[in-house]
């Protein structure tokens, strides 16, 4: 049976997923704006995984008998100070999902829930491919000092995503 305190902490984590679902379809209303299509639906189908990240906490809490609270979302950041930028506040953003979901991990183990336990490995390893991702972003445009025409390649790349 899982623990009222971890049943709160990832009913938490599942509204904090759709927030990030919305941030990034912040960020991709902005690239619409600049004209980035490539950046625009890069953020666009990271909506979809937030949404399905969320849908997977969603189903592990009925899964288990848990009550599900939706809650409110906080308006999203809308301005950006440009293109790096948004992919460097998108890493910012990964980078406290990954600290949230470790969080979520401590409080499985220390309640000796190893059916919780394993569900979060699951996202353990996304929150690598997230990071990384992004990483890989920034590392190009950084090659050659985030010029113009390496953004202009990147969003290019960015359109098959
Ligand atoms: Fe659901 Fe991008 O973390």
């Amino acid at each position: 049976m899982i623990s009222k305190q971890l049943a709160e902490a990832l009913n938490t984590q599942m509204n904090f997923e759709f927030d990030s679902a919305n941030l990034y379809l912040s960020m991709s209303a902005f690239a619409e704006g600049k004209n980035y299509p490539g950046a625009a639906h890069w953020f666009r189908k990271q909506v979809h995984e937030e949404q399905e990240h969320a849908m997977k906490m969603y189903k592990y809490l009925v899964s288990v008998g848990e009550k599900v609270t939706i809650k409110g979302m906080p308006d999203p950041e809308t301005e950006f100070a440009g293109y790096v930028d948004l992919f460097k506040k998108a890493l910012e953003h990964e980078r406290i999902v990954t600290s949230r979901i470790n969080n979520l991990i401590e409080i499985a183990q220390a309640n000796k829930d190893f059916a919780a336990n394993s569900f979060l490995q699951w996202f353990v390893d996304e929150q690598i491919e997230e990071e990384e991702n992004l990483n890989n972003i920034l590392d190009r445009l950084a090659l050659t000092d985030n010029s113009a025409i390496s953004i202009v390649m990147m969003d290019d790349r960015l359109a098959s995503r």
